[in-house]
Parts: structure tokens; sequence; C-alpha cells
């Protein structure tokens, strides 16, 4: 069985055939999915999707680029919507300094109300970072709660920060960057981390494995990341599968 602990099926890539697409994903073995919200609208499509499939569960929260959208009634509206049976999990939400904008206080105000709102009703968060490794370790100390769990999705830093997050109580969600040729650092991370820290994800449609890097992602490619972690960290492919699947059910508490 495999899972797919982030997903964006909601976007326009899928617009052609993503019913098609998604009522596949269970005879190709992908039990779970988590589709996971970047924007207000994200999340009310990730709602209707939970609604109309059985194994697609969801994340409400907004991606640090998105964050100029928030106001404080759209805030309320998230806390009603993380309410909802099927919604797992809070996220995306952390710190992107790749983009200048939105400056980094806007960012970081909503990224702690978000982490707040996660601690209020007990639910694991999902964290992006990007070229802010630094505010977003320093911001997850003071607000995070550890029995909530969480994932630090797509991990792009460095080892020293990966046993960071480790003591933390975090999973991480490896992805489809493992099987780049220039995925060496990453390749480094998950060959230290136990198997059991260790989550699948494709951020579909972003982020296709190798062979086929640059076209649309779909849970479908999951196998080629995880015949790469098997390879790296020298264990069969049939255990990374069972033993992701358990992580991600304990992460999102299905
Ligand atoms: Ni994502």
């Amino acid at each position: 069985m495999i899972f797919d602990t982030h997903t964006h099926y909601n976007d326009d890539a899928f617009d052609e055939d993503r019913e098609e697409l998604l009522s596949s994903l269970p005879a190709h073995g992908i039990c779970h999915v988590v589709n996971v919200g970047a924007s207000l609208s994200d999340c009310q499509q990730t709602l209707a999707l939970t609604k109309a499939y059985d194994f697609i569960y969801g994340a409400v929260g907004v991606h640090p680029s998105g964050t100029t959208e928030l106001t404080e009634k759209s805030y309320e509206w998230l806390k009603i919507a993380a309410k909802e049976q099927k919604i797992v999990a809070i996220g995306e939400i952390g710190l992107d300094y790749y983009w200048e904008e939105p400056e980094h206080g806007i960012q970081k105000k909503w990224f702690c109300k978000q982490l707040e709102m996660a601690k209020e009703l007990k639910l694991p968060v999902i964290i992006h970072s990007r070229e802010a490794a630094k505010d977003t370790l320093d911001i997850i100390k003071d607000y995070y709660q550890k029995e909530n769990g969480g994932v630090i999705h797509c991990y792009s830093y460095s080892l020293e920060i990966a046993k960071e997050y480790e003591k933390l109580g975090f999973f991480f969600g490896i992805g489809g960057v493992v099987t780049f040729t220039n995925g060496k650092k990453l390749k480094e991370v998950v060959e230290y981390l136990p198997l059991d820290r260790i989550v699948l994800e494709t951020d579909c449609p972003y982020l296709a494995p190798v062979p086929n890097r640059g076209k649309r992602n779909s849970s479908l490619n999951l196998p080629y990341i995880a015949e790469e972690i098997a390879r790296i960290k020298q264990v069969p492919y049939e255990m990374v599968l069972e033993t992701t699947c358990q992580n991600a059910k304990k992460l999102y508490r299905l």
C-alpha cells in the first residue's frame, strides 16, 4: 500500500482528467492521499475532494507566498474548515524567502498564527520552508506542539538541520528531488534518517521524479521515489512502502 502525504489535485493541471486519474489510483496500490491547501480557494477545493473520494483526506492552511490574502475573517473560516472530519492537518504553512514578497514580517505573523491554530485544534502541521531555515526553526521552537506532530514537506536543507527537526519529532516528506542527479544533499539526509521518520510525497503536479522529471506529476510516480529510497538505505522496496505508509498513518492519525 502506498500513501501520498502531499498532493495538489485541485490544481488546474488536472482539470482535463482529474476524475479519471483519481479513480484509477486505488487500483495502483495508492491507499491514501492527503490533498494540501496552499490558498483559501485550494482549501475549499480540498474539502470538496475529501467529500468526493473515500481515500482522499485533506489539510487546510495558507502557504507563505499566499499570506497577503489572509485576514482575521478568513483565518476564522480556516479554523472552521479545519474542524471538518476528513481534515487531518494544518498546512501547508511556513516561510518562503526565495521570493521577495510577501515581506518576511507578514509571512512570520501568519505562520505563527496557523501554528497556534494547529495547537488549539490538536492537529499536526505540514511545514513548507525554503531558504528560511533559521527563522523556521526559531518559530517552530516557540509555537509548535510536539505531541501533535508534523512533517517537513519537500525537505531541502542540510543534514545538520535535519537533526534539529528529528529532535523535535518531525517526519520528513521525501519526493521527486531524491531521484534527481543534483539531489545529493537530500540523498545524504535520507541515508542518515531512520526509515520510521520518512513519508512519501509527490507535491503533484510539481516535482515529478526521474524518469518523468519535468512532466506533470501524480501519485502514480511514487514507486520511483520509493525505489530510490530503498536503494539509498539498502532495504527492500516493499519495506519502504510499508513503513512509510505506517508512518503517514501515525502522522495524520488514520
Ligand atoms: Ni505543496
